[in-house]
């Protein structure tokens, strides 16, 4: 079996699943209990906050766990916007953001708010002059993904960073669901970011745990209302057990990251130079350096995108149509479509995305698989 689908979601490892399962049997008391059980699990909470702060070299009290990317996108977008609706109702995104940005900033629509959605160029990367031309006095919010989940593209975000420093009071929030582990880091974590949301089933911990990280003084809106956790901000009872396993998952990422992506990028590179000698082959995410080393989308003209799915599947390899929330509305891929590529080529799209654990006999094999698979739909077609 070869999994090229790591952007859809990651196997959480062994020793990270052994953290989730020593912390539910031992330290399953509620760090908000006042016993000696509760010190124990509140002690483990912050202990995982620390270490996953002084990992990414900001304070723990920056760090508010949350179920995971979803909410901690719906959380920045749509509690900026509660929290500064006074001073106005503008919010600037991208054409090519993840649904969890898209639809919150649709909703608020909805409730009388004002959304600009950049434009994208030929590699789905916005410009920072339209950035700078889309700011107005009444603009709360910028949210720009780092990484784009669907191609692959790097965003200027230190670029729109910079230009934020001339509007200290928006709120400049980063969806780095892509981005974390990706060697972009200090981009990431930029001096004048406020907000950047993270998930840890993109790294090899449980599904349904992340963070935001929020930078100190800057407040949003609570979403989740109730028992006064997490500094008040989000409510509920902490996931103590996938906590601490994110916190594993993070360090190993890290430690892992030069090595991961020189190997991410290579295989990436020996893919794209073989089936880009194909007439039917489009590919649009390029192997420089403004495109993050684990994504690799391209489309067979004539062939559609779950057509591609299915046949590598009986293969036993596994990719994807562009992104895995789209896949089953059999939507067109919603950057390429900003990117103004023609429907019949968009829907022919498949997504390939890598992880650490991915090696170059896997991209050999994807290659003798694929020729194989190219005549076949030659024939169709
Ligand atoms: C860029 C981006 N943002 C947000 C999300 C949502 O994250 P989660 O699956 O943790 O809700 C994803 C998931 O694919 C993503 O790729």
């Amino acid at each position: 079996m070869i999994y090229f689908d790591n952007s859809a979601t990651t196997q959480a490892l062994p020793e990270v699943v052994d953290t989730y399962d020593k912390v539910s049997k031992s330290v399953w008391g509620n760090p908000s209990s006042l016993h000696n059980f509760g010190e124990q699990a509140f002690n483990l909470l912050e202990q995982s906050r620390k270490q996953i702060a002084d990992l990414l070299h900001v304070h723990p009290d920056e760090i508010y766990f949350t179920s995971g990317g979803t909410e901690g996108d719906n959380w920045v977008v749509k509690g900026t916007a509660l929290q500064k609706r006074e001073y106005g109702k503008h919010l600037i995104t991208t054409s090519v953001e993840h649904p969890a940005i898209h639809n919150s900033m649709e909703q608020l629509k909805q409730l009388g708010y004002d959304v600009t959605y950049l434009p994208v160029d030929d590699e789905g990367r916005i410009s920072i002059k339209d950035l700078k031309a889309a700011i107005r006095p009444d603009t709360t919010l910028v949210s720009i993904m780092a990484v784009n989940n669907e191609i692959g593209t790097i965003q200027p975000i230190k670029e729109a960073a910079e230009l934020l420093k001339q509007y200290p009071k928006i709120h400049f929030h980063i969806d780095a669901v892509q981005g974390i582990g990706k060697g972009i880091q200090d981009q990431i974590f930029n001096d004048r970011v406020d907000f950047v949301t993270i998930s840890g089933h993109k790294f090899h911990a449980p599904r349904g745990i992340g963070f935001i990280y929020g930078r100190r003084g800057r407040r949003i809106a609570q979403l989740m209302s109730g028992g006064g956790q997490e500094k008040n901000q989000r409510s509920g009872t902490e996931n103590l057990p996938a906590i601490a396993a994110m916190a594993k998952a993070l360090r190993l990422l890290l430690t892992k990251e030069p090595q991961a992506n020189q190997t991410e990028r290579q295989i990436k590179q020996l893919i794209s130079d073989h089936i880009r000698k194909f007439d039917k082959v489009t590919i649009f995410s390029k192997s420089t350096d403004r495109f993050a080393p684990h994504i690799l989308c391209f489309a067979i003209k004539g062939v559609r995108g779950e057509t591609v799915v299915h046949a590598f599947e009986k293969e036993g390899i596994y990719i994807s149509t562009t992104s895995a929330c789209s896949s089953k509305k059999h939507l067109a891929s919603s950057t390429l479509t900003a990117m103004h590529v023609p429907e019949e080529i968009s829907t022919s799209a498949v997504r390939i995305s890598l992880g650490d654990q991915n090696t170059l006999d896997e991209a050999k094999t994807f290659i003798k698989v694929f020729d194989r698979l190219y005549k076949e739909f030659d024939k169709l077609s």
